[in-house]
């Protein structure tokens, strides 16, 4: 059986014991609230933590079960969630990203509303408009968001670029090319990357870079063609890059190519601001971070947020806990070692690390543009071909195929 079949396996023995457990309790009001995240090490798992001892605090009456399953952006978590929404035996509440990955859930009829929920606790005014419309379907509002992360960071190691004569962070992509080839001339891996989604990831910041902030939102949603002259850049751009990163890529998670970058063996490694709590987790200080280069005042943004599953067994707890992750106290407590920022507005910037201090300005003046690795921009649908579109690309490098695989995924999906 391969690893994602042995994970599904597992979790749905899981569920028939977390549901035999369930029923040999029948009467009682149920206890458990199982949440269901990827968020299963390093700095995401603090970041949940905080969360679960808010949860705590406030709602002592339910328990805290965790349905985490490791593999970074949902990898693995995704199809195991699928197959237990399809046998109707939801978790009690799972983490998606606002925007249009929810709303699949959405059309599937998969979330219960919980516009009334909005209205008694005092959420609707507590985040920005934009994120709640982007959360609101027909009217109806379906999810709690956490936070907001920023996908387009370069992080680097200090002391390698140091040893390349790097000292400050590249702005263009041509820039970037002389650092890389210095890192390279080095003998370090100039760019750590990883699997699919990872270089989906990259691709866009690439995106972003030739296309600018506008134009790349548009591939979403039809209104910017893939067959451009400026996509072509962006793959012959995007191609050269993949030359400077480790040739194990596909078989890496985030974490793997962050480890290159924490043992000294790379100098830079594209990844979202998840990466600042894990480095921190991890007690790593010799890191630089800069907005990828050519991306300059964009503030590529994805969110996290949490719904209530049609047919979850503990409706209450899960509101209990949906209410803890909207609250300020439960924002703060999450974020601080998430390494996002609270998507509410009233967090005081002062409390946060020095790097989310600079992200809760940034992220009130910058332009914001979605990330469809992350769910933001494009639906699950859109984001699996594209995943196995840059996958097949890393293999082959056949730019004609991959150009193809583009518009196709974009004729099917783009709206
Ligand atoms: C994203 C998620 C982030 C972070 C990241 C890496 O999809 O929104 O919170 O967990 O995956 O696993």
């Amino acid at each position: 059986m391969r690893g994602s079949g042995r994970i599904l396996a597992a979790v749905l023995g899981l569920a028939t014991v977390v549901a035999a457990t369930a029923c040999a309790a029948e009467g009682d009001a149920p206890r458990d609230v199982e949440v269901f995240t990827w968020w299963a090490e390093g700095g995401e798992k603090a970041g949940l933590d905080g969360l679960v001892a808010q949860f705590q605090a406030n709602c002592g009456q339910y328990t805290f079960v965790n349905g985490a399953i490791a593999g970074g952006a949902g990898a693995n978590a995704k199809q195991v969630l699928a197959a237990r929404l399809a046998q109707s035996e939801p978790p009690d509440t799972f983490q998606a990203h606002a925007g249009l990955e929810l709303t699949d859930y959405m059309n599937a009829g998969q979330l219960e509303d919980l516009s009334a929920e909005y209205a008694e606790w005092g959420l609707t005014s507590a985040f920005p408009k934009g994120l709640i419309d982007n959360l609101t379907v027909n009217g109806r509002i379906y999810s709690v968001p956490a936070n907001i992360h920023r996908a387009n960071m370069l992080w680097g190691n200090t002391k390698v670029l140091a040893s390349a004569g790097i000292t400050s962070n590249a702005t263009t992509l041509d820039g970037f090319f002389a650092d890389l080839e210095k890192l390279k001339a080095k003998g370090a891996t100039p760019l750590a990357l990883g699997r699919a989604w990872t270089q989906l990831m990259l691709f866009e910041a690439v995106l972003i870079s030739d296309l600018g902030a506008d134009a790349f939102t548009g591939l979403w949603d039809g209104t910017t063609r893939w067959d451009s002259a400026g996509v072509d850049k962006a793959i012959a751009d995007y191609q050269k890059l993949l030359t400077y990163t480790n040739k194990d890529r596909d078989t890496f998670d985030w974490t793997d190519a962050e480890k290159l970058l924490v043992d000294g063996k790379a100098g830079y490694q594209l990844m979202g601001d998840w990466e600042a709590a894990d480095l921190d987790a991890k007690k790593f200080t010799d890191y630089s971070y800069s907005v990828f280069p050519g991306n300059t005042g964009v503030y590529q943004w994805l969110a996290d947020s949490f719904v209530l599953p049609v047919g979850a067994r503990n409706p209450e707890g899960t509101k209990c806990w949906l209410k803890t992750v909207g609250s300020a106290e439960g924002q703060q407590a999450f974020n601080t070692r998430k390494g996002s920022i609270p998507a509410r507005t009233d967090a005081v910037a002062s409390d946060y690390p020095a790097y989310q201090q600079a992200a809760i300005a940034d992220w009130k003046t910058l332009k914001q543009a979605p990330s469809c690795a992350h769910g933001a921009a494009c639906s699950q649908g859109y984001q699996a071909a594209l995943d196995a579109a840059i996958g097949q690309f890393s293999a082959d490098g056949n730019v004609a195929a991959f150009k193809a695989a583009l518009i196709t995924a974009a004729g099917r999906f783009a709206k």
